[in-house]
């Protein structure tokens, strides 16, 4: 399987519609961010979707108390996302009820995915907001609660992959950015690996945006990711 859902994060919403027509196929789905969502709304989803058969992971990362959460999750259930993020740090409560919401929609349930620490957080960051320091630490048992609480995944970052994968089984998702091909730019990225490499470690999802958004050609560049990963 094919497991790349390219990051189509761009403002203009033509370019993002022409983008996910052109990588129908290519890849394994898109993924829309929060951005994306604030700028182009209920409306803007619905032109990518129209574009595309490929299942669309909406990367809102909600976070609120449990009834707004719910709330929030039940108006996105009629754009049939196939994955959507919310923030493990609301708790137990909060995934709870966003797992109630989420499973009303039968067979078409969006998969919830959990947000743990934010990569853009150091020790420093962690502890001065009050949490654990070791984000390792803090990544660990947030995904752990994500898994108690009904969550399908989390996204992580390539150097908690192995980790996570080793200590909530086979079956938990991890969707994982941060993944640069051998032959792209690291960008603003620090810490990244190739997709062949995540992979390895226990990746189920890739995200990659830039490496084929900003391609010459990024149906070509699609195509290098997946024969990367097949050799
Ligand atoms: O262009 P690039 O491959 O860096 O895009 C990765 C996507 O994943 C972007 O939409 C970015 O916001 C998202 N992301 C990330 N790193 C995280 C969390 C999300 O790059 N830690």
């Amino acid at each position: 399987m094919n497991p790349i859902f390219c990051a189509i994060d761009m403002p203009n919403l033509g370019k993002a519609q022409a983008l996910a027509g052109q990588l129908d196929g290519h890849v394994h789905g898109l993924k829309l961010g929060l951005e994306f969502f604030m700028a182009h709304g209920a409306d803007g989803y619905r032109a990518i979707a129209s574009k595309t058969k490929m299942p669309i992971f909406l990367d809102v990362k909600l976070h609120d108390i449990p009834n707004t959460v719910a709330g929030a999750l039940n108006a996105l259930l009629p754009l049939q996302p196939a994955f959507i993020t919310i923030h493990t740090s609301g708790g137990a409560a909060m995934m709870l009820a966003a797992t109630d919401v989420a499973a009303k929609a039968g067979a078409n349930r969006p998969k919830l995915l959990g947000v743990t620490v934010l990569t853009s957080m150091d020790a420093g960051d962690l502890a001065a907001v009050g949490q654990q320091a070791d984000s390792k630490q803090q990544v660990l048992k947030l995904a752990g609660l994500a898994k108690q609480n009904g969550l399908d995944g989390v996204i992580c970052s390539p150097e908690e992959v192995a980790l996570l994968r080793k200590e909530l089984g086979p079956d938990f998702i991890l969707m994982v950015p941060g993944i640069r091909p051998s032959w792209a730019a690291a960008g603003d990225q620090k810490r990244v690996m190739t997709p062949k490499e995540a992979m390895t470690a226990g990746a189920t999802y890739l995200v990659i945006g830039r490496p084929i958004t900003g391609a010459e050609n990024p149906v070509d560049a699609a195509r290098r990711v997946t024969a990367e990963l097949a050799a």
